[in-house]
């Protein structure tokens, strides 16, 4: 892929930074022979880097803010960020016309200084709307305006900084059905295709996604994304991506992933695994920390077999600030670095996934 060459010279080139560097001789000490380079091979984005992909991590603001161990997990092994709330339209203009860019601009500015990418999360989504445009009571054409505005807005504002964007989250109920929100309910399904148009206007070069959940294994709700997709790009419709989220149980990682992700590579588009956590029933058992690390090592080995996977993004850094528990009752432990920033199985195993001679 054309940015992987540059960015592994770039990263080669770059001074790394003091923590590497205290690291590396911690290694050196146990593996004399390792240079520099190989040490940097050895992180996660070491690995994305010399395969020419993504390996992002969504970030919360205030971890950002005022957590140094997440930061430094988060530069030493991501080579891609994806704003887990702070561009969602409710963070960005809570009243209308009061625009709050200060976390988002935060994160990118973060992204520029170590040498990351951006995802941008997300334009068009049934959630995380401001009050003012949920209860606004707008009419049909005032709703078209206001999301063909935001869109020029946001993505106009992040011109060249963000190489992907989530254009439209999650429109699709399990049965392949068009899930009822305020776009589709007031501006029916061909608010999609005119989301897709307005933010390629905005950004020509940044690569546009429809990303959902429960999408990864071939179903309903994927064959009725597959018929949108096909249908969009028959339409000349500037779509470019699938989004993957990948919220999975663990040991339930679909066997029929890498093949529908290949249907979707097939059609021309990239595909990424935009979400990916692995949550546990608490307390993790040491078989289950195992599973799920055979399961990080299967779900990203699903995306970087198929021909335009451009990359895995992991829903958070560590335990500390994962959603999962505060949404499903009873699980965690979902993602590669526990609550101390420990490394645990998930992340050899995610590891091993980027690694292609493991
Ligand atoms: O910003 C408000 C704050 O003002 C308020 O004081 C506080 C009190 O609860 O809530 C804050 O909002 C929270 C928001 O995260 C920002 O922190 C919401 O309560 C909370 O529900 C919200 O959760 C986010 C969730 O999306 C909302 O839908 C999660 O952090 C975020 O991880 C999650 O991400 C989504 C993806 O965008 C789409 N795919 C599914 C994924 C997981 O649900």
């Amino acid at each position: 892929m054309p940015h992987t060459t540059a960015a592994h010279r770039r990263r080669a080139s770059r001074p790394l930074p003091l923590v590497a560097v205290g690291a590396l001789v911690a290694a050196a000490v146990a593996l004399p022979q390792l240079t520099p380079d190989a040490f940097a091979a050895t992180t996660l984005r070491g690995y994305a880097d010399g395969r020419g992909v993504r390996i992002g991590a969504a970030v919360g603001d205030s971890p950002l803010r005022s957590d140094s161990a997440y930061t430094t997990a988060l530069d030493r092994e991501f080579n891609s960020v994806t704003a887990e709330n702070a561009m969602k339209w409710d963070a960005v203009e809570p009243s209308r016309g009061g625009f709050d860019w200060a976390a988002a601009d935060r994160l990118v500015a973060h992204a520029s200084a170590h040498g990351q990418g951006v995802r941008g999360h997300t334009l068009a989504w049934y959630a995380q709307l401001p009050s003012w445009l949920k209860n606004g009571n707008f009419s049909a054409s005032e709703l078209n305006t206001i999301l063909k505005s935001h869109i020029d807005t946001e993505v106009g504002r992040y011109k060249g900084k963000v190489y992907a964007w989530d254009v439209v989250n999650e429109t699709f109920n399990e049965d392949g059905s068009m899930r009822g929100s305020l776009w589709q309910d007031k501006l029916g399904t061909g608010y999609i295709a005119n989301a897709l148009r307005w933010a390629h206007a905005a950004d020509p070069a940044a690569k546009l996604y429809i990303n959902d959940y429960n999408i990864e294994a071939d179903n309903a709700k994927s064959d009725a994304l597959y018929a949108l997709a096909k249908q969009l790009l028959a339409d000349g419709v500037p779509l470019h991506g699938i989004g993957f989220q990948s919220h999975f149980v663990v040991g339930q990682v679909p066997s029929t992933m890498k093949a529908n992700l290949k249907r979707f590579s097939d059609l021309g588009l990239e595909v990424s695994v935009t979400e990916l956590d692995i949550r546990i029933p608490l307390p993790a058992s040491s078989d289950e920390l195992a599973q799920q690390s055979a399961d990080y090592k299967t779900a990203s080995e699903n995306c970087l077999g198929v021909a335009r996977c451009a990359g895995i993004t992991v829903w958070g850094v560590s335990d500390k600030y994962s959603w999962i528990p505060g949404t499903f009752s009873g699980y965690g432990a979902a993602l590669p670095y526990n609550e101390s920033y420990a490394a645990k199985p998930a992340y050899t195993g995610l590891s091993n996934g980027l690694d292609p001679t493991a």
